[in-house]
């Protein structure tokens, strides 16, 4: 879909769609009450007459409607004006891009860019249309032999701003919107693939046809011998049951200044989630593939990264294996030295994300961070504490997650923070080892995963996002999410307005 953005008054746009909106009950936005007025209130007549009461989840397509320069007109209902919050707006944008599709429309003009959505100011309509628009027309039909994706006229949907001055904020929040949308296709393609053809071999391509893609970003893979040469035990012991060989995947985006130390983003590439010799019980299994989530969603914001050029060096790690039991598997009780030198008792071989996630940490201490984010789907327990609506997130800086909380309320892709108290360490106690890889209870297991990670990030500021119950959703519309692409992107935005910010000042 293309988008673009453009100031005028509703009435003279010759369009194939006008979009306007209905607040409940009966009544017109500012740009519907300027139509309407241009057309001898036609609009105006209709609701009286019952025909449209402007509960979200409603709307009226119109034909012909009299002096209109414009062929239809979607009237779309958008509930209550002081209800209007964000979910509310993205229910509304999902409904038009649905009824839009439906039309014969090849274009439409959106002027529910005028909508009041609370504490969100213009340009974050603007992104936000672009996501929901984009996200909406996702299927993952690539392993169907009949494409269930119905024809489409719709090319390009053209979203209003009120004047001149606000067009290069808008058309900023159009390419922002466009990039996170890109990213998020990708992490999603990712996510559904099934682990038969995602597996570590690749991801390590995808990120390969990916710097490809975007000269500014370079790619090294490191193999299963590199990984024994440095010494990651923690990793390799994962890997041991798969027929798969395991890959570190790293990616180097450094477009800021030299002396700036890079962000990096580690995410959990587990292509598949058996359990390993601590075998998981046979029920959904099969959603044991998106247990590379988190590596996928670092593929998809460096994607974003590069499409927005954005000023700063940015390092994505991807250990990648496939957990699988076997006769070469890694037993319960095993003991592995970890790239950091510490001692691991592999109590479960089932809490294998944190084993992976250690060794990549200990490895990106190399590029002196400036923060390390890692991205995982590493407990049920994440689940059980939060739903599937948050992130988990435990950080050993305040200041970063704070940053990261603010990023994610800004990008509509929220984060909740969990207690990384020194109180819960103690958990990780083994008889026989340095630290066993899982506590003796399942009391505050996305906690205790989170203190295990933490020993290994004593050299860095470093936040952990437990993306469980985030990363994709399980039922009837089983799928990845694609995040948290907007979330992690919203943060590098930040980061670079930061850094300008900063540049500003020296300067003077
Ligand atoms: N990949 C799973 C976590 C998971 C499970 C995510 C279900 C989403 C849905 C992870 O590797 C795992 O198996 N974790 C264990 C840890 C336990 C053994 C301490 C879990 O959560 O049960
Ligand atoms: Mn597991
Ligand atoms: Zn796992």
């Amino acid at each position: 879909m293309e988008f673009t953005v453009k100031s005028g008054n509703p009435e003279k746009q010759r369009t194939a769609c006008l979009v306007l909106g209905v607040y409940e009950s009966r009544r017109l936005t500012v740009s519907a009450e300027q139509f309407d007025a241009a057309v001898g209130g036609y609009l105006g007549n209709l609701l009286r007459r019952g025909d449209l009461e402007g509960k979200s989840g409603q709307s009226l397509l119109l034909f012909n409607v009299p002096e209109a320069l414009c062929e239809r007109v979607l009237l779309v209902g958008c509930g209550r004006e002081r209800d209007l919050d964000d979910r509310r707006f993205q229910q509304i944008m999902t409904h038009v891009a649905t009824a839009l599709n439906e039309t014969g429309a090849t274009e439409a003009v959106v002027y529910l860019t005028d909508l009041a959505v609370k504490g969100r100011d213009l340009n974050w309509k603007i992104r936000q249309m672009v996501e929901v628009v984009e996200g909406s027309q996702y299927r993952f039909d690539l392993l169907k032999s009949k494409k269930d994706a119905p024809r489409r006229s719709l090319r390009k949907i053209i979203l209003s701003v009120p004047g001149r001055r606000e067009l290069a904020g808008g058309e900023q929040a159009v390419i922002e919107g466009v990039a996170i949308s890109a990213g998020v296709k990708l992490t999603k393609d990712l996510g559904n693939l099934p682990a038969n053809l995602c597996t570590p071999s690749y991801l390590a391509e995808q990120a390969q046809t990916l710097a490809r893609e975007f000269p500014a970003l370079r790619v090294e893979v490191l193999e299963e011998a590199d990984m024994e040469r440095l010494g990651m035990g923690a990793l390799l012991a994962v890997t041991r049951g798969s027929a798969q060989p395991a890959k570190l995947i790293r990616l180097d985006y450094r477009q800021g200044p030299a002396a700036h130390k890079p962000y990096v983003l580690v995410g959990k590439g587990v292509t598949f989630d058996t359990g390993g010799i601590s075998l998981k019980p046979g029920e959904g299994m099969d959603e044991m593939k998106y247990d590379m989530c988190g590596a996928a969603s670092v593929l998809g914001t460096l994607r974003a990264c590069a499409e927005l050029k954005l000023p700063l060096n940015v390092t994505g790690l991807i250990p990648a294996v496939e957990n699988m039991p076997g006769g070469r598997a890694t037993r319960p009780g095993d003991i592995v030295t970890s790239l950091s030198g510490q001692t691991i008792e592999i109590l479960n071989t089932d809490a294998e994300g944190r084993l992976i996630l250690c060794d990549a940490m200990t490895y990106a201490e190399r590029d002196e961070p400036a923060a390390v984010i890692d991205i995982a789907t590493l407990t049920g327990a994440c689940i059980i504490a939060l739903g599937r609506h948050p992130h988990g997130l435990l950080s050993n800086h305040p200041p970063l997650a704070h940053a990261l909380t603010a990023a994610g309320q800004a990008a509509a892709d929220r984060v909740w923070e969990l207690p990384l108290w020194e109180d819960y360490q103690e958990g990780l106690d083994s008889n026989f080892a340095d630290m066993a890889n899982i506590a003796g209870s399942r009391d505050g297991g996305a906690i205790m995963a989170a203190c295990f990670l933490s020993r290994f990030a004593k050299k860095y500021h470093w936040a952990h996002l437990d993306i469980a119950g985030t990363a994709w959703k399980t039922g009837k519309a089983k799928g990845a999410t694609g995040r948290p692409v907007p979330l992690l992107t919203q943060y590098l935005l930040d980061r670079a307005a930061e850094a300008q910010r900063e540049d500003g000042r020296a300067a003077h």
